[in-house]
């Protein structure tokens, strides 16, 4: 496949060698729906889009995280925007440690390593004790990227930092997860014609395009006509994320889970009017809905669908902490006395870190569509972070 065929005009193109390592993974994709008699359900397809070794999205070496497109990046994460959001999580952490009475962080898709180096100075600023930080990533390819961030910007609390290849059978401690349950592959449900189709990419003139079946498994169908949609929809269900909670949730004996995305609750997310569903990809900063475009060389995501969360982390016998928007969470939490930390005064610092803030608040912005849930073994007191605007209640 000609990748340039997907390029719509407007969009930066890939430079030769971007697009040979995209033409590799295309080749790879090809031979597993020849493999799987011509159809591959959706989220096969962005497993390999995202973590094939090597070349996937996560697993190949594009820059993903930045602020503009002018540095090669492709969007922007909390982390990435503002030291603020690292200083201002560290507070529930440290809370969730000392009410836990446990000394480790595990981090779970650590990015450029930022925030990691931001909890680490900001959780030795509060006098948090806390013996090791672990990273557990998907990709290898970050995990370079990650340990040269924090050796720069903690060094004294880089030996503390270690990368797990597996996870451990038990946890005691606190678990963290910012933008990682929308990197996890989903399946496509299509209702067309009164009928519910899982979407899944075939081949056309050599070309990846989408192809509908009809739905067969009883438990899906279940599902799908539980959800009374009358006309055209398209929607995503997310089997990956949901095990993902499982396995942080079972792990942990003693601690906190803390895991912060876009999302709605059940009742919002396959909502009448929401009938071109959640997925979405993401190049040079410009969101579009062609996940065949450059293969391995853009993000491809989907909101997350938080009821289904919450199922399955109570499901493994954790208690349900809390449940509320980013910027309620991060109110509770002090943002605001974090920024007031920096002198107004020193404009070059504080108009940029005000200008995060404001985005990290706004409705308009990340403040509403943002989400933070928190799982919880052997925790008896609320966080502060939820001690008002908790909405565990529209789960
Ligand atoms: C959108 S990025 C977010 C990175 C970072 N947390 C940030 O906020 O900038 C998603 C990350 O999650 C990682 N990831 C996805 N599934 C994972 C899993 N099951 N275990 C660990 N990491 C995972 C990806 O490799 C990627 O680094």
């Amino acid at each position: 496949m000609n990748p340039i065929a997907h390029q719509p005009d407007s969009l930066p193109a890939p430079g030769p060698s971007a697009l040979a390592q995209s033409e590799a993974l295309s080749a790879q994709i090809r031979s597993a729906i020849a493999a799987a008699d011509g159809w591959l359900p959706f989220d096969r397809y962005m497993e390999q889009a995202l973590y094939a070794p090597g070349l996937g999205y996560y697993g190949g070496g594009s820059i993903k995280f930045g602020r503009r497109p002018e540095d090669g990046s492709d969007f922007v994460t909390a982390p990435e925007l503002s030291p603020l959001f690292a200083a201002t999580l560290a507070r529930p952490v440290a809370q969730a440690l000392e009410a836990s009475g446990t000394r480790h962080v595990m981090e779970f898709g650590a990015g450029t390593g930022k925030l990691a180096a931001g909890l680490l100075n900001a959780l030795e600023q509060l006098g948090a004790t806390f013996k090791t930080y672990s990273i557990v990533d998907l990709s290898g390819e970050l995990r370079e990227r990650q340990r040269e961030t924090i050796e720069a910007r903690a060094p004294a609390l880089a030996a503390r930092v270690r990368w797990l290849d597996a996870l451990p059978e038990q946890f005691e401690g606190v678990v963290i997860g910012n933008e990682v349950l929308d990197a996890m592959p989903v399946r496509l449900f299509a209702h067309t014609d009164g009928v519910w189709h899982e979407r899944g990419v075939t081949l056309r003139d050599g070309e990846f395009a989408f192809a509908d079946r009809p739905v067969s498994a009883r438990q899906d169908l279940e599902f799908l006509t539980s959800l009374e949609v009358d006309g055209d929809y398209v929607t995503e269900t997310h089997d990956a994320a949901r095990a993902f909670t499982r396995t942080i949730c079972t792990m942990l004996t003693r601690g906190a889970a803390l895991l912060i995305d876009y999302g709605f609750p059940r009742h919002e997310y396959y909502h009448g009017q929401r009938a071109q569903g959640t997925l979405m990809c993401h190049y040079r900063h410009r969101a579009h809905g062609d996940p065949f475009l450059y293969p391995g060389l853009q993000d491809i995501t989907a909101h997350v669908e938080f009821t289904g969360i919450a199922e399955a982390g109570v499901d493994t016998g954790a208690d349900l902490l809390g449940y509320t928007s980013q910027a309620r969470f991060l109110l509770n939490t002090g943002i605001t006395e974090v920024l007031g930390e920096i002198d107004p005064v020193d404009t070059m610092r504080f108009l940029p870190a005000a200008n995060a803030v404001q985005k990290l608040l706004s409705e308009a912005e990340m403040g509403e569509l943002f989400k933070v849930i928190a799982f919880s073994r052997g925790i008896e007191e609320t966080l502060d972070a939820f001690a008002s605007g908790d909405r565990t209640h529209s789960l």
